[in-house]
């Protein structure tokens, strides 16, 4: 090689900063490392079928399958083992118990509210997050009361808020709503006040987007709406501001958890509602995000454990405390659990 020249020789002598320095061995990389995963990060969504000793793969999303509520229990106790703390329950249903009004959210003998207290008497110390909100129920496949194909809002309310205390009563510790009426978490909040269930608390899907990363859940509870799609309830992805006045609003009324959901296409979202939440930041790995992950894997094109843990610690770097994410176990297990 020749010599280099004394301009280029003169630039070396002067480079005092070496960035590299710091990312030399696995020890000093560990030792500067920003963000840290640990499975008491995750929360693992579980789907439930009714039934006992059955499972039935979710073909869109593999690896994953609905439990009848003895293997969900099953599930919660092993993820637990590994150090996740909390699951979220979606019931999926036949056709047959799904009307306009979603009667069977209230059945206090209901698939959901058999699974929650099978939960807490099995898994004591598991916390048991349910979602609020139509769709699994309504057979229409909206989160909404629709009429001439609009979704009313504040007869929905209604609807919500018993669900949501039929839910508390049952055991679960935090009502999640995900259905994006306005209103509904002070609707809720004080729906759980008034029948005693002061102590659940609310985690708000407070930014949830109108998105095409959804297929694969809808798919796993065939609860896709039958006519129209959400956006006149779900969020446009073109909008950041609006999501900082949607978690204004959740706080305000009495959020005790805020959540970004998708998470890895709405890192600035997560980013922005970090910035000026004063409670706690969830954000949701979607189905659709597990998708991507696991076919392209299945395909040989990407390594799914490297690709699950890279997309956990960017979605927490960009702000998020926990995050939903069908992949917990697996991540857990990665992390040394
Ligand atoms: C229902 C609900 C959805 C998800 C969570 N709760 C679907 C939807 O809004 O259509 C999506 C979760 C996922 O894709 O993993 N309100």
């Amino acid at each position: 090689m020749p010599e280099p020249s004394n301009r280029r020789q003169d630039f070396l002598t002067r480079l005092r900063c070496r960035p590299r320095r710091n990312r030399t061995t696995a020890a000093i990389r560990d030792l500067v490392r920003e963000t840290l995963l640990s499975p008491a990060d995750f929360i693992l969504p579980l789907f439930v079928i009714d039934g006992e000793n059955g499972e039935e793969p979710i073909a869109s999303m593999p690896g994953i399958s609905r439990l009848t509520p003895d293997r969900i229990a099953t599930a919660a106790k092993e993820a637990h083992g590994l150090g996740v703390g909390a699951v979220a329950l979606f019931p999926a249903l036949p056709d047959g118990l799904k009307d306009r009004t979603a009667t069977e959210s209230t059945n206090p003998k209901g698939l959901l509210q058999r699974t929650i207290q099978r939960l807490k008497d099995e898994v004591a110390d598991v916390i048991v997050i349910t979602d609020v909100a139509m769709d699994p129920y309504s057979s229409d496949g909206h989160d909404g009361l629709i009429k001439d194909g609009k979704i009313l809002n504040d007869p929905t309310l209604e609807i919500l808020a018993d669900m949501a205390i039929s839910q508390a009563a049952a055991g679960a510790d935090l009502v999640a709503p995900s259905d994006m009426m306005d209103g509904r978490i002070g609707y809720i909040r004080a729906a759980l006040d008034e029948s005693g269930h002061a102590d659940v608390g609310i985690l708000a899907y407070s930014a949830k987007y109108a998105s095409a990363f959804y297929g694969p859940f809808r798919d796993a509870l065939d609860s896709a709406p039958k006519e129209g799609d959400k956006k006149t309830y779900q969020m446009d992805p073109a909008n950041r501001r609006e999501a900082l006045r949607e978690v204004e609003l959740d706080i305000d009324e009495g959020a005790d958890i805020v959540m970004v959901k998708p998470a890895l296409a709405y890192l600035d979202v997560i980013s922005a509602v970090k910035a000026t939440s004063s409670v706690p930041v969830a954000a949701y790995q979607v189905s659709g995000e597990y998708a991507m992950m696991h076919a392209a894997a299945q395909n040989g094109w990407l390594d799914s454990d490297a690709i699950v843990h890279e997309t956990l610690l960017a979605i927490k770097r960009a702000g998020a405390d926990m995050i939903l994410t069908y992949a917990a176990p697996a991540a857990a297990r990665m992390l040394g659990a």
